[in-house]
C-alpha cells in the first residue's frame, strides 16, 4: 500500500521543485465551471501574469493544458508543415526531444550540435543557416536541464532573424528564475513548464507567441496535425469567443495564478538575484568538497547545478542515502553522464539558503560515508562567505 499522504521530500533535483504552500492551498479551492464568469476572470488574470513573467506584451500568452513537453509540441506543431526546413540546436536531452518532434511534423531537420555540457556556438548556427537557405525556424533550449547549461540567446536570435527565420525557445528550467525577456530579445515562440522555477506542481505549459510567428501560423496550408494543441482553437477558448475546446484543468490554473502572483509580489529582479546568489553559494560549497562543475562558469544555470560525482563514489548508493536518510531528492546524470553527474536544482520556492545548507550538509555526510573525505564545516564557511559578499 502506498503511504498517503507521502512524507515531504526536499525536492532538489531537476524538477519538480518544492511547491509554495500558498500554491498548494490554491489547488484546494472550490472547482468552478471552466466557462464560469468568475473562472474566466481568473483565466484573464493568469494570462496577464504570464505576460509579466515572460516579459512580453504578446496577446497569445496562455498555459497549455499538459506538461512542458506539451508546450514543446504546441510550439512546434503549430508552425511546422511537411517539408519546412528547421534547425534544432542539440546539446542535451531536450534539444534531442525537439528534433524528434520536428521529424514527426514532417519537417526537414537540420541539427546544430554541441558537446553535452557546453552551450551551442552561434558560429555553427550561422553556418547551418548559410548552408540551408529558407530555414523557417531555429529551435533552441535556454536552460538545458540534462546538463545544467545556460544558453546565451541574443546572437542566435540575431542570426535567425537576419535570415527571416523564427526562433523557438524552451524556457522550461529558466522561466521565473532567470530572465527570459521575450520582447527585448525578440523571441518568437517560447514555452515553459510549471514545475521548475514557477514552483507549481507539473501539469501546465505556459506558452507565448509573437506577431511574426502568428503571421506564419495564419499562412499555413495544412491543418495543424494535433487537434488538442491547435492554437487556432485554443485561442478561441482563451480569447474573447470563449468557445469550448477542452475542459481546462481549473484547479491547476488556480495554482498557476497563485504561483505567478507570488512572483509578482517578489519582483522579477529580486527573484533572479535570489536564484543567482543561492546557486553561487551551492557551487562554492560543492567546490569545497573537491567537486567539479560540468559547464564552464559563464554557461552555468543558476536554477540547476550539474556537478561531477567524485571518483569512487557510487551514484545510486549516494542518491539512495540522500533520499532515505536525509529526505532530499537530487537528480542523476543522463546519457553519457549516467552515473557520473548529479543535477541539483535550486528552483523557485526551493532556491533558499536553508536548502543550500541542508543539502550541503547531507551531501557531505554521504560523501564521507562512501569514502570521499571532505569537511562540511569548510563547505559551509565558503557558503557563508558568498552570502556575506552578496549582502
Ligand atoms: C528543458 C526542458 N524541456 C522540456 C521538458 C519537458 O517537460 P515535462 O517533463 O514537464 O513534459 C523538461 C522537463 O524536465 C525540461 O527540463
Amino acid at each position: 500500500m502506498a503511504k498517503l499522504p507521502p512524507d515531504e521530500v526536499l525536492l532538489m533535483g531537476p524538477g519538480p521543485s518544492p511547491v509554495h504552500p500558498r500554491v498548494l492551498e490554491a489547488m484546494s479551492w472550490p472547482t468552478l465551471g471552466h466557462l464560469d464568469p468568475e473562472f474566466l476572470t481568473i483565466m484573464n488574470e493568469t494570462m496577464d501574469l504570464l505576460r509579466f513573467v515572460f516579459q512580453t506584451r504578446n496577446r497569445l500568452t496562455l498555459p497549455i493544458s499538459g506538461t512542458g513537453s506539451a508546450g514543446m509540441e504546441a510550439a512546434l506543431v503549430n508552425f511546422i508543415e511537411p517539408g519546412d526546413r528547421i534547425i534544432v540546436c542539440v546539446n542535451g536531452v531536450f534539444g534531442t526531444r525537439m528534433a524528434d518532434i520536428v521529424g514527426r511534423c514532417g519537417g526537414v531537420l537540420i541539427e546544430v550540435k554541441a558537446e553535452w555540457g557546453r552551450a551551442i556556438d552561434p558560429d555553427d548556427v550561422e553556418k547551418a543557416l548559410d548552408d540551408n537557405p529558407g530555414v523557417k525556424a531555429v529551435c533552441i533550449v535556454h536552460a538545458e536541464t540534462s546538463t545544467g547549461v545556460l544558453q546565451p540567446l541574443e546572437p542566435v536570435v540575431e542570426l535567425a532573424h537576419d535570415r527571416g527565420a523564427l526562433v523557438v525557445v524552451d524556457t522550461v528550467t529558466s522561466l521565473g528564475g532567470i530572465p527570459v525577456k521575450v520582447d527585448d530579445r525578440g523571441l518568437d515562440v517560447v514555452y515553459s513548464g510549471t514545475q521548475k522555477c514557477l514552483s507549481c506542481p507539473p501539469g501546465l505549459a505556459p506558452l507565448t507567441v509573437g506577431d511574426r510567428a502568428m503571421e506564419l501560423f495564419g499562412k499555413r496550408s495544412s491543418p495543424v496535425q494535433s487537434w488538442y494543441l491547435d492554437l487556432g482553437m485554443l485561442t478561441k477558448y482563451w480569447g474573447k469567443e470563449r468557445v469550448y475546446h477542452h475542459t481546462a484543468p481549473v484547479n491547476m490554473i488556480y495554482a498557476l495564478h497563485e504561483a505567478l502572483a507570488l512572483i509578482e509580489e517578489e519582483g522579477l529582479e529580486p527573484r533572479f538575484e535570489r536564484h543567482r546568489v543561492n546557486s553561487a553559494a551551492l557551487v562554492a560549497g560543492l567546490k569545497a568538497y573537491g567537486m567539479s562543475l560540468l559547464p564552464p562558469e559563464e554557461e552555468r544555470l543558476p536554477s540547476l547545478t550539474a556537478v561531477l560525482i567524485p571518483d569512487g563514489v557510487d551514484d545510486a548508493e549516494a542518491r539512495k542515502k540522500l533520499r532515505f536518510q536525509h529526505g532530499i531528492e537530487i537528480g542523476g546524470g543522463l546519457g553519457d553522464y549516467k552515473g557520473r553527474l548529479w543535477r541539483i536544482g535550486l528552483m523557485g520556492h526551493g532556491s533558499r539558503r536553508e536548502n543550500v545548507e541542508r543539502a550541503l550538509r547531507a551531501i557531505g555526510a554521504v560523501l564521507n560515508d562512501l569514502g570521499h573525505k571532505c569537511s562540511a564545516d569548510e563547505a559551509l564557511a565558503e557558503v557563508d562567505r558568498v552570502y556575506r559578499t552578496a549582502g
